[in-house]
């Protein structure tokens, strides 16, 4: 008789939303690995007895989306360095000896989309970062270790850029300052993490903020152009992207920790786009 496939799961509240279980199927098929996933509505203050009662009955791995990050972080035995920097875990995984180890992927999944799939190079590069939250705060170490000429976090509250600065000056020099002190300023790379986008909204960007070839990602995505992507490229950006590849990235990262195999991401992110574009796919980011 077969043996059961591995269990995965997803856990949010929404999480009726979530593409993880289409994404890790198609990596699945795609690997020849034989694995189910589901996705699960956890109660508010009911993480950490489902994740038990998850692992107790032989689930191998989980992501956790919102609002659960933090309490995944503290539900795991030990964490990896970059989900220590990141504060949260958005992958458990259970190990060989029974224990729960947290990652957190999304930095890793944005900057593989960026270099590898895309072919922006970072190192040297002036990169600005619009934000200081949950996001973003998961992709500075990431965004470090390719070696960026200069990085610069800009955001409505910058008490909060100078926080997260200083969490991470062991790993490189941040620079920080607030939307109005961008002007006369040029940068190579400008990557959106606020969550301005999701309401439409644009942060107040001066003229001329992009340099020659310059490239504009933003951490959202939707079936159409984002009101960011659209400023871009009214700015002249060479290139833009919005932040499907980021989602389909740390997925296969996420895959990568449970199976020890990669996924072809480009396939799985093409899949997703023509759902996207067919309207089988929630825009979110
Ligand atoms: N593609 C993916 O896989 C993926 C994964 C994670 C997140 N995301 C996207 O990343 C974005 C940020 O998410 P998050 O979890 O970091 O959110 P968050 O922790 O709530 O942080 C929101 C950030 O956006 C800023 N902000 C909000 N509204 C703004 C506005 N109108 N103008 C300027 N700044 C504004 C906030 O500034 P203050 O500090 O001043 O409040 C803060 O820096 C969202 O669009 C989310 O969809 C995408």
């Amino acid at each position: 008789m077969a043996a059961d496939p591995d269990r995965y799961a997803v856990f949010g509240n929404p999480v009726v939303h979530s593409k993880s279980p289409q994404i890790h199927q198609w990596f699945a098929r795609q690997t020849g690995q034989d694995i189910s996933y589901s996705k699960q509505l956890v109660e508010e203050g009911q993480f950490e007895s489902a994740a038990a009662r998850f692992f107790r009955s032989g689930g191998k791995g989980l992501n956790i989306t919102m609002p659960f990050k933090l309490n995944a972080f503290t539900f795991a035995d030990r964490v990896t360095p970059r989900a220590e920097r990141a504060g949260a875990v958005n992958t458990l995984a259970r190990q060989g000896d029974g224990s729960i180890l947290g990652d957190n992927t999304d930095g890793a999944g944005m900057v593989a989309d960026i270099t590898a799939n895309l072919g922006w190079p970072l190192d040297a590069r002036r990169v600005l970062v619009l934000g200081a939250g949950g996001a973003v705060r998961g992709v500075l170490q990431p965004l470090l270790s390719e070696g960026p000429g200069r990085l610069l976090i800009a955001n409505r509250t910058v008490a909060k850029a100078l926080q997260l600065a200083r969490n991470f000056r062991d790993l490189g020099r941040i620079q920080v300052c607030g939307f109005e002190d961008l002007a006369g300023q040029q940068f190579d790379l400008v990557i959106n993490g606020t969550a301005a986008s999701l309401a439409g909204d644009l942060p107040p960007l001066p003229e001329g903020l992009l340099g020659d070839g310059a490239c504009c990602y933003d951490m959202m995505y939707a079936a159409e152009p984002t009101v960011f992507l659209r400023w871009a490229r009214e700015q002249g950006a060479q290139a833009c992207a919005d932040g499907l590849g980021m989602l389909v990235g740390q997925a296969a990262e996420s895959f990568f920790l449970w199976r020890g195999v990669r996924p072809d991401t480009a396939a799985v992110i093409k899949l997703l786009r023509q759902a996207l574009c067919r309207g089988q796919v929630p825009p979110v980011g």
